[in-house]
Parts: structure tokens; sequence; C-alpha cells
């Protein structure tokens, strides 16, 4: 039997305590780690994410009452509101408005929800772009599901934290962290079309694995940033006559260039390479060709840099001291929505002690920042345990 992590266990007590009674549920669900197709979600387009071992833990209990009462144990906080529609936002905690908003959204939908007592805690290091959001959103919508007994598809649970982040907590993200975090599968990234949401799984090759560095680079005004992203996006599109960047090609979008401003048009021409990349790389992946890879997650760092402008310097240096290291052996970027945030490297396991002493030694002399080293492994989506 694979053994109970020692903050799953804290959580179990602190549940009992808290609540005088032991839970009877517990769910779990993972952060995510996107190996290429950066804001092209919103898009309409490609992302190849898969889901890591870093979790977000729900344990919960039916409380006979209309009423969910919830204990945050990473910040031991607690919070209490009533299952009636609309559920009003948090005036002061920031994560109580994930638990209100995953609720709020599917009483919206028309989902009778029972009431229940529930206890979070989580290790998907927050803020990091590793989507512990997201991984929360998930994990309590499956909470929510089973506590009221209904069932709520891996595809609706996603759509239903998207829209509780949208529109309860501000953040108009698309649809890939919530996805991945409900469909992410053992040892594959997926291939997600984020039209359609069909995805294909993509075998991450033997002996290539995964490593997420932290920059731990404050990150301020990310949300209003992404947010200014999403609109230059979607006023090309407008300006192009499309329904989205998705439906344009590169050599179309070169003739139709002077439709835009020069901002729209470098934000444009960074959507469109990065999908025909994604795609790309995830037949890199499937045919072991590592050199490939190696070049398209570069040029998507590239991309992300000068055409998106969503990279910081210490993120740059990351990426920079471990090419030097794995050069064509391997690939690394900038992950997740930027200004931030990790790189993510995919590369020979032989090659992790070498990458990480360089990190270690120049990482702190250049940017005045340590970094977080965590390597992962390609994981199950949300669960019940
Ligand atoms: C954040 C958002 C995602 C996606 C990425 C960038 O993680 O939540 O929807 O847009 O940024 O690829």
């Amino acid at each position: 039997m694979a053994k109970v992590p020692a903050q799953l266990l804290a959580l179990q007590q602190a549940f009992a305590s808290h609540f005088q009674q032991a839970h009877n549920m517990a769910f779990q669900a993972p952060g995510r780690v996107n190996l290429i197709g950066e804001h092209t979600d919103y898009n309409d387009g490609f992302v190849l994410p898969c889901a890591i071992n870093f979790y977000t833990w729900v344990l919960a209990r039916p409380n006979e009452q209309q009423k969910i009462r919830v204990l945050a144990l990473d910040y031991q906080q607690q919070d209490e509101f009533e299952l009636r529609f609309p559920i009003e936002p948090h005036p002061v905690y920031s994560w109580a408005n994930y638990v209100r908003g995953v609720a709020n959204s599917l009483l919206q939908q028309g989902y009778a929800l029972k009431g229940g007592d529930i206890a979070i805690s989580g290790n998907v290091p927050k803020g990091a772009g590793l989507s512990s959001s997201a991984s929360l959103e998930v994990a309590l919508g499956l909470c929510f599901s089973h506590l009221s007994g209904f069932v709520l598809s891996g595809r609706d649970n996603a759509l239903n934290g998207q829209h509780a982040e949208n529109h309860f907590v501000g953040c108009h993200c698309g649809i890939m962290d919530q996805l991945i975090c409900a469909l992410g599968q053992q040892h594959q990234a997926l291939l997600i079309d984020t039209r359609s949401l069909t995805s294909t799984a993509v075998t991450i090759p033997d002996g290539l694995v995964v490593l997420i560095i932290n920059s731990n680079v404050q990150r301020g005004l990310v949300d209003s940033a992404y947010n200014e992203r999403r609109q230059q996006c979607e006023a090309a599109a407008q300006k192009l006559g499309i329904r989205a960047l998705r439906d344009i090609s590169y050599l179309e979008l070169q003739q139709q260039q002077y439709k835009l401003s020069a901002l729209e048009a470098k934000r444009a021409r960074h959507v469109v390479s990065e999908n025909d990349r994604t795609e790309q790389a995830a037949k890199a992946l499937q045919q072991g060709d590592i050199r490939l890879l190696s070049r398209l997650m570069a040029q998507s760092h590239q991309s992300m840099q000068q055409d998106f402008e969503i990279t910081v310097p210490a993120i740059d240096c990351l990426v920079q001291l471990v090419s030097i290291v794995i050069g064509q052996q391997g690939g690394v970027r900038m992950t997740g929505g930027g200004f931030g945030g990790c790189v993510v490297a995919l590369l020979p396991e032989a090659l992790v002690a070498d990458v990480t002493a360089l990190v270690k030694r120049e990482y702190p002399k250049r940017t005045g920042l340590v970094a977080d080293i965590f390597l992962c492994e390609a994981s199950q989506g949300a669960t019940r345990l």
C-alpha cells in the first residue's frame, strides 16, 4: 500500500480535532507543469501539460446543514458560508474565495449542493505558477459532487473551476490548468486541443525526467498583466476577422500583419508560432526526437521573452544555466503564466545532479535569489482516495 504523506496524516488529525469527528471522504488533485504551449489556451490553441506529484488534499464529511464549514490548515484559518446562490466573496481571505467560488459556480449551474465540513492542505508551491489554485478548485469540485451525491465528469469539473476563477476570483485564465489537474495521467503529458477539449496522451520517453525550478521571484500584479495579454490577443483576432488566434497560420499572419498594431503583431506571432511548436513537440516526444524537442522549447522561451514579453531576468538566467548543462540532450523553458514562477526542463536523469549544482552555485550570485528544485513525475489527475 502507498505510504500516506505526513501532511495528509496531519490534515486527518486536524479535521478530527477541529470538527470533533473523523472525516469520511478524502480527495486529492495534483498541481501541473506545462511542457510547452504557453498562453495558447485562451486562444483556442494547443497545450502540452502534465500533472505532477504535488497535491492539494481535501477531507470532508456531510454536516446535515445547508452550509459549508472549512478549515484551511496551511493558513490556520477558517470560513463558513451558506449554500444559497449567490454566495458573497469573502471580505479578507483569498483562499476562501476558491471554496466559495467553486460552490457558487456549481449552484449557478443548478447543481443541488449539500452541506459539509471540509479541511484543506497541500504541498503544491503557492504562487509559483504550478497551479495550486486549479488544483484546489478541482479537488473541491470533486469533494462537493461526492458530498452532494451527483456525478461531475473531469471535464465539467475543470470547466466549473475555470468559471469560478474567471467570475469569482477575477483571473481570466484559460482551461489548461483545471483540465490537466482533473484529467492528468501517470507517465503521460496530454496534448490538449483547448477548443474541442479533446486530448491525446503523449508518453514521456523512458530516461527523461521532469525537473521544475522555482525562481522564487516575487510576482506582483500577475493577474492584471495576464488579463492584459489576453485582451491584446482578442483584439488581434478581432482585427484579423477570425474567431481566435488558433484560426490563422503563421504565413497568413505575416501577410495580414498590417491590420495590427506593432504590439498586437508581436503578441499574435507568439501565439500562432507557439501553437505550431506545441503540436510539433508532442510528435517529437512521441518519436523520442529530443534534439527537436530541445530546439522547440528554446524557441518557445525566446518567443515568450521577446514577443509575448512575460519572462523576467531571473527566469531567463535559470533557462540559460540549465541549457549550458543539457545542450541538445533535453529542453528547458519558462512554464506557466509568466512574470516569475518556474522553469521546466525535460532532461536525462543523469544530468540532474550537474544542473542542480550549477543552479545552486550561479543563480544566487547572478540574481541574489535562491531557487527551489523539484524532480517530478507525470501523475494521475484528481481522485477520491
Ligand atoms: C495560467 C493560466 C492558464 C494558461 C497559462 C499560460 O496558468 O491559468 O490558463 O493561460 O497561464 O499558458
